[in-house]
């Protein structure tokens, strides 16, 4: 007899009771290797890639599903991106040295780019918790800057309904003032110099602040933010950066190293970071021809390079932007007994750092990070392995390219420099 009528008979009995019972009940195996078919990656990326690269698409969406559960909020405007930045190990750094020299990602802050954005936006909320601003009225923030403070105040401004009139030296990289013009702000670009001088950058801006509340014809008031003096400043970096790098260090660090524009970095992270943690060594990164060094190590205010007769410029004598000073501020007085010890860097090691930043960790930083670095570095090989130091990343070097970066060069790729030639040791 004929046996196929039989066999098809059969076959179709079977898919019969596969279909009923559910095929992931007979055939479990089977039905998550389909489910789990791995699909190549350049079928979804684009060409290029070969075939052997794969990813598990079932494995990524579980993982993104556990990220999902710490999403907690959404934020509410621009100002929700500031703060809670990233602290990364520098790797390159860390393995020349024994240390764990980690950054702390500031200049990703997302309004302005710098950990200014933490001081622009508790000025302005604690000024408004005081009644002394008040959302599109037509007041008017006035702030003398190097250009970071203004770029975050200028930013926050448009999203709480002030205008922004920034004072800053006319020797700083033209991008900041280039970039406060498109976010609408009104820019002083004017000559340094001396604190003494009416025309100084913040002299003018708190005159200009006064004369704007004086004026009847004007709208609104006039705000004089005076990062320098204003004590919201130190305490955004209490409330925030210190508190963050704590936790993120799960309470051990040994080191912390900053430089000082104002001061309240260094200031509100050590009155943060020291009463939990008594064996903390604070280290002013300092450039030259600023007098805080001095300031540290013999209590007065001097640099040789600022000596009268030999002074080039008038705020101070160096190319990088955003630290060094010649003046006692109450910035840094807040937090000036907490800080343990100085570090000089000079513009050579700076521009040396950056350009190592760049071509070891693919880390493009602007002039005071690269200090920032060199005396984390300096500090390490002082201390020996085994330390961990943060240190503060505050901006990209983006903002430095017309000057900073047009001294430091390019970068062709090489591999060979050693961190000794940095750091002369
Ligand atoms: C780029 C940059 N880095 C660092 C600082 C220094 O921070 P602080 O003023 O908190 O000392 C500033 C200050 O203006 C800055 O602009």
């Amino acid at each position: 007899m004929d046996s196929r009528p039989r066999l098809y008979l059969c076959t179709a009995f079977l898919c019969g009771v596969l279909l009923t019972l559910g095929f992931k009940d007979v055939y479990p195996d089977l039905e998550r290797r389909f489910r789990r078919r791995r699909v190549p990656i350049n079928s979804i990326a684009g060409a290029g890639l070969a075939p052997k690269d794969h990813i598990d698409l079932e494995d990524r969406t579980k993982k993104i599903n556990e990220a999902d559960r710490h999403v907690v909020e959404i934020g509410e405007g621009i100002e929700a991106c500031v703060g809670n930045t990233p602290l990364f190990r520098i790797k390159s750094l860390s393995e020349e040295t024994g240390c764990d020299i980690l950054g702390k990602a500031e200049f990703l802050n997302g309004a302005g780019g710098s950990p200014k954005d933490r001081v622009a936006f508790n000025m302005i909320k604690t000024a408004e918790e005081q009644g002394l601003l008040t959302p599109h009225s037509g007041d008017t923030i006035y702030e003398g800057t190097v250009g970071s403070t203004g770029i975050s105040l200028a930013t926050i401004c448009r999203a709480r309904g002030y205008l922004a009139h920034i004072c800053m030296p006319s020797d700083q990289a033209t991008e900041k003032s280039d970039l406060l013009l498109k976010l609408g702000a009104v820019v002083d670009r004017v000559p340094p110099a001396p604190i003494i001088d009416p025309m100084h950058f913040v002299n003018r801006a708190r005159n200009l602040a006064a004369d704007h509340t004086a004026d009847p014809t004007r709208a609104g008031r006039g705000y004089f933010a005076d990062q320098f003096e204003n004590q919201a400043n130190w305490q955004a970096h209490f409330e925030g950066t210190g508190p963050e790098i704590y936790q993120q260090c799960g309470g051990k660090v040994d080191a912390f190293v900053a430089g000082a524009g104002t001061g309240g970095t260094i200031a509100g992270v050590a009155r943060f970071l020291k009463p939990k943690l008594p064996n903390l060594r604070v280290v002013l990164a300092d450039p030259q021809g600023s007098g805080l060094f001095n300031r540290i190590k013999n209590g007065v205010m001097f640099d040789p390079l600022e000596r009268e007769g030999t002074r080039r410029r008038s705020q101070v004598d160096t190319i990088v932007e955003g630290i060094g000073i010649n003046r006692v501020t109450a910035n840094f007085e807040a937090g000036r007994e907490l800080i343990d010890d100085a570090i000089k860097v000079n513009d050579e090691e700076a521009l040396a750092m950056a350009r190592w930043l760049a071509e070891k960790d693919g880390m493009f930083v602007g002039s005071s990070s690269a200090v920032n670095c060199v005396a984390a570095a300096r500090l390490a090989r002082l201390s020996g392995p085994g330390q961990r130091i943060v240190t503060i990343l505050c901006d990209s070097g983006t903002r430095h390219l017309s000057k900073f970066w047009t001294h430091a060069g390019d970068i062709g790729g090489r591999t060979d420099t050693k961190l000794s030639h940095i750091l002369g040791d």
